[in-house]
């Protein structure tokens, strides 16, 4: 192969990522953490099972910065998990530290890298990869609104029996509770869902998406999800690295688009070879435009915490 992608942290998010490119032979993959002998396990796993998929991706896993050297794209997944008794904002601390050394190493070995920031809080530690790097925001995106859309998609397909490839569906704003999907974006076959819908199924539909990552943490009783998640962010590596100029909800920094400022939030990008390669300004109703400008407003909350 000649690319090479780092994910940085072998958790469940960032071994199915690896997993998912070494299978699509997308790319060599390097998967690090800071556990002993972990990543090194799971990159040799990854290794053994390319020759029954075919795939001459190589796998490493390290603990290791320097074999991280020249990626071309850096998945950052790193990063703690909230557990019982840590506050919100408990969590944010934690996960900026992480966010923000890890960024700083990876920085110094892939001067020139794509970085696609997964850890949560998710717009927050854009900022932070953003600001710690100092890479142009075309080089350092989010991932959120993939998941979330996608997510949409399963219930609309479900909800009306068509295939998922009909299904088309548009989440804006921060990666949070106060998301924005917007049906009248979403559509099957190209025809908008508030045509196919009623407004109590759309409704439905809008709220299990908002609350699609606190149903699975219910569910799955300790951790969240990932196999969407990683699915997600391969989708956002794959456009990149085969420059598809791939339209996709994505968290960007905004400097007055939407009329948002200095902040990561959720909106349409264009992905391509140079990263994030332009930003798509959709027309929102006063409704539509109330409810980013809230979604922004939490995520500046954070934001202003860490002073980012
Ligand atoms: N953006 C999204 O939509 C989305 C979706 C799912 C998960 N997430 C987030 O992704 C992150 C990972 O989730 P997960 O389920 O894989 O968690 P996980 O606990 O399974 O894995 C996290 C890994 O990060 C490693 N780590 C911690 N500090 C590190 C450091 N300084 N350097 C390198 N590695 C380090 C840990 O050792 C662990 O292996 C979490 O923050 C989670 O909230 C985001």
């Amino acid at each position: 192969m000649n690319r090479k992608v780092t994910v940085i942290g072998s958790g469940h998010v960032g071994e199915t990522v690896a997993r998912s490119i070494a299978d699509k032979e997308l790319a060599d993959v390097v998967l690090l953490d800071i556990l002993e002998g972990v990543p090194m396990g799971k990159g040799l796993d990854l290794l053994e099972a390319c020759p029954i998929e075919g795939s001459d991706s190589r796998v490493l896993g390290t603990n290791d910065y320097a074999d991280t050297a020249k990626s071309d794209i850096v998945v950052i997944t790193a990063g703690l998990a909230r557990k019982p008794g840590m506050s919100r904002d408990d969590l944010l601390m934690k996960n900026f530290e992480i966010v923000k050394s890890v960024t700083e190493q990876v920085v110094k070995h892939s001067p020139n890298a794509i970085l696609v920031i997964v850890s949560n809080p998710l717009d927050a530690m854009c900022q932070v990869a953003y600001r710690v790097s100092k890479f142009p925001r075309e080089r350092v995106i989010g991932m959120a609104g993939v998941l979330d859309s996608a997510r949409m998609r399963a219930f609309i397909a479900t909800e009306l029996n068509v295939s998922v490839e009909n299904t088309h569906a548009f989440v804006l704003g921060g990666h949070g509770d106060t998301m924005v999907p917007l049906p009248r974006y979403s559509t099957v076959a190209g025809i908008p869902i508030t045509e196919l819908l009623s407004k109590e199924k759309i409704d439905a539909i809008v709220k299990r998406t908002a609350g699609g990552g606190a149903e699975i943490v219910k569910l799955l009783g300790t951790g969240s999800a990932y196999y969407a998640p990683a699915s997600a962010a391969v989708e956002m590596v794959e456009a990149i690295l085969k420059d598809k100029k791939k339209i996709l909800p994505c968290a960007a920094f905004l400097q007055g688009e939407y009329g948002i400022r200095d902040l990561y939030v959720g909106v349409p990008v264009k992905l391509g070879a140079k990263g994030l390669e332009q930003i798509i300004e959709i027309k929102l109703t006063d409704d539509e435009n109330a409810a980013l400008q809230k979604s922004a407003a939490a995520v500046k909350e954070l934001v202003e915490i860490i002073k980012m």
